[in-house]
């Protein structure tokens, strides 16, 4: 009896410990969004970090050295040529409203820039050089994630997954600064900025592991990938861990050129989405690829889109020590 009882004593303070610890893992944080502003105040963190959120600006610009592509490039190269701005209703282009966007992130002081793919509508040599000179002009830190445009030729032989990783190697790499194109992390203080590659709407093992990861280490993590979270009620553009999403529900293969979507989603899909949507310390995630802005709220957490930049969209968000 007395081993019993003294065996309950510990159990329950045991719980008592991981409900404490479970406690203070789960991050105080209010959110406050107005249009592009996003602010988040957070109790675990020390000091204003303004993130520039960028998707979808699908530049098309090429020259000569796109000549021996023009057969796989020719409708993503044709498309957006004039557009409306976000805000003014005014013509625009996607080179300008880039442009517009990034000297605004810079005379707002951003810290850092986050590209969110389909920066350029197809891997276009000038379009990649154009975004490397833009952000060295500005000289702000930046960091990428690929689109599905990004590395897309229409029609060009091959699974997504092995055009992808060709294309990223030949043309987008430098856009990743040597940092590793599926999945890194970096940190700006005190909060962990994670880009996933999520352009094929399949999720990698390495993605798994490496979000499971960021998960435990308990410290406050944003993610930034191209295509968004299901959320229930969505379509499947929501790709990842999305339970319609598959073969049957692919309504693009043949427009874009490209093998159709597989049967439907792995455990990996699933099991990344369940890490991902549960983590305590997960502050926010922010994606692209639908062309809106919205935020879905999952276990308590915000999922934003950012509307597209060929019209000057934009997020500016703010993590700020949080008030009390
Ligand atoms: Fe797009």
């Amino acid at each position: 009896m007395k081993l019993t009882g003294r065996i309950c004593l510990l159990c329950m303070a045991l719980l008592y410990a991981m409900a404490a610890d479970a406690g203070k893992s789960r991050h105080d944080v209010v959110y406050s969004c107005t249009g592009e502003q996003v602010r988040i105040y957070s109790s675990a963190v020390t000091d204003t970090l303004c993130i520039f959120v960028i998707a979808d600006t699908h530049l098309w610009l090429s020259d000569e050295r796109e000549d021996a592509f023009r057969q796989f490039s020719g409708r993503m190269a044709s498309a957006y040529h004039e557009t409306k701005h976000f805000r003014t209703g005014k013509k625009t282009n996607p080179e300008e409203a880039f442009r517009q966007t990034v000297a605004l992130a810079k005379k707002r002081g951003a810290d850092v820039i986050a590209l969110l793919g389909d920066i350029v509508s197809y891997p276009s040599e000038r379009g990649v050089e154009l975004v490397q000179e833009v952000m060295q002009e500005a000289g702000i830190p930046y960091y990428y994630t690929c689109g599905n445009h990004d590395w897309h030729y229409e029609g060009m032989e091959g699974t997504s997954y092995e055009l992808r990783k060709k294309w990223r190697e030949l043309r987008l790499s430098p856009l990743f600064q040597g940092h590793n194109p599926i999945a890194y992390g970096v940190e700006h203080k005190g909060v962990r900025l994670l880009f996933l590659d999520t352009s094929d709407y399949e999720v990698e093992s390495a993605q798994l592991e490496f979000i499971r990861k960021e998960a435990r280490s308990r410290k406050p993590f944003i993610v930034f990938q191209h295509i968004p979270l299901y959320a229930p009620s969505r379509s499947v553009a929501y790709g990842i861990g999305h339970p319609e999403w598959g073969a049957a529900t692919d309504g693009g293969y043949k427009t874009e050129r490209r093998n159709r979507w597989p049967e439907g989603h792995q455990k990996t899909d699933y099991d990344f989405y369940e890490t991902l949507v549960n983590a305590p310390n997960l502050i926010a995630t922010f994606a692209g690829h639908v062309h809106l802005f919205g935020t879905d709220i999952i276990n308590g957490k915000p999922h934003f889109t950012v509307g597209p930049n060929f019209t000057g969209a934009y997020y500016e968000v703010q993590v700020m020590p949080k008030k009390k």
